[in-house]
């Protein structure tokens, strides 16, 4: 597998990959604004010279200890080759070398089962968001309490404050609500 980080010359590639495996949420503008300030910073995974995913992090003033994960997928007919754990294997390995303590992410827990199944089995901490009542206020959105937040310890370190990031996945949610 190779990785090649997203810049001006791949761009469209990276914004046609994302386009696919995101189709709710596609925003060229994030990976533009990745090339200009490298947050996020996305890479394209190739097998055999051929595009199969996408992967990139980012960072979050308030989460300073924390590497978040950006649009993380493979495409459907690559699936189960064992090209997504390659990628997160990957991932882990270059944020090892920063000095943040935790990798991590939220996502839908029954929509993105196969992702948590995988995040589970590479060791990463999986928890129920708690503050369901909260979700209620985001209904008209479409939204349903069925996120997990998915951590990864990158080092000996602190144990994970999953209340942090609870209020991390709210504050996401205000966002939305707001835009
Ligand atoms: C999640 C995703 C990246 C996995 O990619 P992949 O290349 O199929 O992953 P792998 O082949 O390495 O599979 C790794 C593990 O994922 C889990 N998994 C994969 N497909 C699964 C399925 N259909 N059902 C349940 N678990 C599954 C298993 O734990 C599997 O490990 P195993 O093979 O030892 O059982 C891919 O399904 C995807 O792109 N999904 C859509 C986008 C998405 O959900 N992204 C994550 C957002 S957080």
């Amino acid at each position: 597998m190779k990785f090649v980080e997203v810049n001006n010359s791949n761009k469209d590639l990276a914004i046609k990959l994302q386009a696919i495996l995101f189709p709710s949420e596609k925003s060229p503008k994030q990976v533009i604004r990745g090339i200009k300030t490298n947050n996020p910073k996305n890479f394209i995974a190739y097998r055999y010279n051929k595009p199969v995913g996408i992967v990139g992090y980012y960072f979050e003033k308030n989460l300073s200890d924390h590497i978040l994960i950006n649009w993380f997928g493979v495409l459907k007919e690559y699936r189960n080759k064992g090209i997504g754990t390659k990628i997160l294997k990957h991932l882990i390995s270059i944020c090892k070398q920063r000095k943040e303590n935790y990798l991590t992410t939220y996502t839908d827990k029954f929509e993105n089962s196969e992702s948590v199944n995988l995040y589970k089995k590479l060791g990463f901490d999986v928890r129920d968001y708690v503050n369901v009542d909260d979700i209620k206020k985001f209904s008209n959105l479409g939204v349903k309490n069925n996120y997990v937040i998915c951590c990864y310890k990158l080092k000996k370190c602190e144990d994970i404050e999953f209340e942090k990031l609870n209020l991390k996945i709210y504050e996401d949610l205000m966002e939305m609500k707001n835009n």
